[in-house]
């Protein structure tokens, strides 16, 4: 997929650190370490974390093993609202040099805070993800992630300066914009979610006819759930690799996991610095690695605000590493908090994104509405085709997609195709689903 260039596509072994290709042992055992440390920091200097602690009868000292971690009690999003804004910082408010937040989009958003360590950190593990991209300092990079509370400008500008890339911190929106600078400053690579790389790649489609000649060669995308069958249609459509980036505010931001140029087969956690664990969301016990269930990380270097155990609410699994030591995770199913349930069916937008993806005449800008009829939930399906398609196969299309959510979903649905350009587009993280339940 990727055009021509000097780079070359297998990653040289003598640039990775230690860590990353190191014995299953070293990394268990450098852990271990690391976790006893960050127990015992949360529990010396957090009035929260010693009563959570203390509440549950737990102790640092309890923590002899890896698997010791399961006593302890977990973190939520609910603990930082109810310690909004600073509650849950760990160290005195004067070596706290940077805040983020998050908004959310009910409630009070949620705060984090770094020390001048903890952003070295963050620079560290996001330049190690963009050479595990491939990238190098001669690479120059358009961060389209918003910059401000957001972690995704930031966290992403502050990487690419430490790997001693080029950065063009253009930051989300101004699509015009966005696409006359890919044609004029060149960028090699380009960091922004998928939904609003799709929007970019309609506008340079527009003004150059095909996106595929750009300089652009590497697509860091992440901060919203994206399937394969998207990779596939923007490695296509902006003839590069697109390879995924993980990250979360409460855990630091983008570059907890990166995936890998060479395998492209999941991120892979960067867990020298983050403890993942997998749980059973219902009954909050641990799975084995390889089953599905809710993503639990614990920091094990942070200072600022550690986590211990925080429940992200996505859904994925833990997989082997291959091309490094650490494990990976599978593509994120979606979060537990995005999963409608149709008439007893458990249903994610990425079943529904990777059944528009199907249809080649289909694009996959799509909205998903929860409606309501008599008593039962009911969706709807927006989604737009492609401009050179026939109008009058709308209806067909519609239909094939219908029939298409029925046998693999397993829910009926009513669908509308609608011309090219019709649905909003997104400048940052999509927003895919509506519930107009209420409003109806
Ligand atoms: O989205 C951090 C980030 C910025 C990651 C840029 C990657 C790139 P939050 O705003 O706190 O932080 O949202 C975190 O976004 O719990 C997931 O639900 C989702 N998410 C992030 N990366 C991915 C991904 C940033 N690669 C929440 N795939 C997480 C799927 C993702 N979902």
């Amino acid at each position: 997929m990727r055009k021509n260039h000097c780079r070359s596509k297998i990653m040289n072994t003598m640039q990775l650190e230690k860590i990353e290709t190191a014995s299953i042992d070293e990394l268990r055992s450098l852990q271990l370490e690391r976790l006893k440390k960050t127990l015992h920091h949360a529990y010396q200097n957090s009035p929260v974390y010693r009563k959570k602690f203390d509440e549950h009868g737990v102790h640092p000292d309890d923590l002899k093993s890896l698997e010791d971690l399961q006593k302890f009690p977990f973190t939520t999003k609910q603990d930082l609202r109810d310690n909004y804004p600073f509650g849950l910082f760990s160290v005195p408010q004067e070596k706290i040099v940077r805040v983020h937040a998050s908004s959310g989009t009910t409630g009070q958003p949620t705060v984090v805070g770094y020390t001048q360590n903890d952003i070295n950190i963050w620079a560290d593990v996001v330049a190690r993800s963009l050479r595990a991209a491939g990238l190098t300092a001669q690479d120059t990079v358009q961060v389209s992630y918003g910059y401000g509370l957001f972690t995704g400008g930031l966290g992403a500008h502050y990487g690419v300066e430490r790997l001693g890339a080029t950065v063009i911190p253009m930051s989300g929106g101004q699509t015009e914009k966005q696409a006359q600078l890919i044609c004029d400053f060149k960028p090699t690579a380009l960091m922004v979610t998928p939904s609003y790389c799709l929007n970019i790649i309609e506008c340079l489609e527009k003004k150059l006819g095909t996106a595929r000649n750009t300089s652009v060669k590497t697509g860091i995308f992440g901060a919203e759930p994206w399937t394969i069958e998207m990779r596939q249609e923007i490695e296509q459509r902006l003839g590069i690799d697109a390879l995924d980036i993980y990250g979360l505010s409460e855990v630091m931001g983008p570059g907890v996991a990166m995936e890998c140029l060479e395998s492209k087969d999941g991120p892979t956690i960067w867990e020298d610095h983050f403890y993942p664990e997998i749980i059973n969301p219902d009954t909050g016990e641990v799975v084995t690695d390889g089953e599905l269930g809710e993503l639990v990380f614990t920091t094990i270097t942070k200072e600022g605000m550690p986590v211990i155990r925080y429940r992200t609410r996505d859904l994925t699994r833990l997989l082997p590493g291959t091309v490094r030591t650490m494990r990976r995770m599978d593509k994120i199913v979606g979060r537990s908090d995005d999963m409608m349930i149709i008439r007893g069916v458990n249903v994610f937008p990425s079943q529904i994104e990777e059944q528009i993806l199907r249809i080649p005449e289909l694009i996959p800008n799509y909205q998903i509405h929860i409606c309501k009829q008599g008593h039962l939930d009911t969706l709807h399906i927006r989604t737009e085709m492609r401009k050179d398609t026939p109008l009058n196969i709308s209806y067909q299309l519609a239909n094939q997609l219908k029939a298409q959510i029925k046998t693999i979903v397993g829910i009926s649905v009513s669908v509308e195709v609608l011309n090219e350009g019709s649905l909003p587009r997104s400048e940052g993280k999509a927003q895919r689903v509506f519930d107009i339940r209420k409003s109806a």
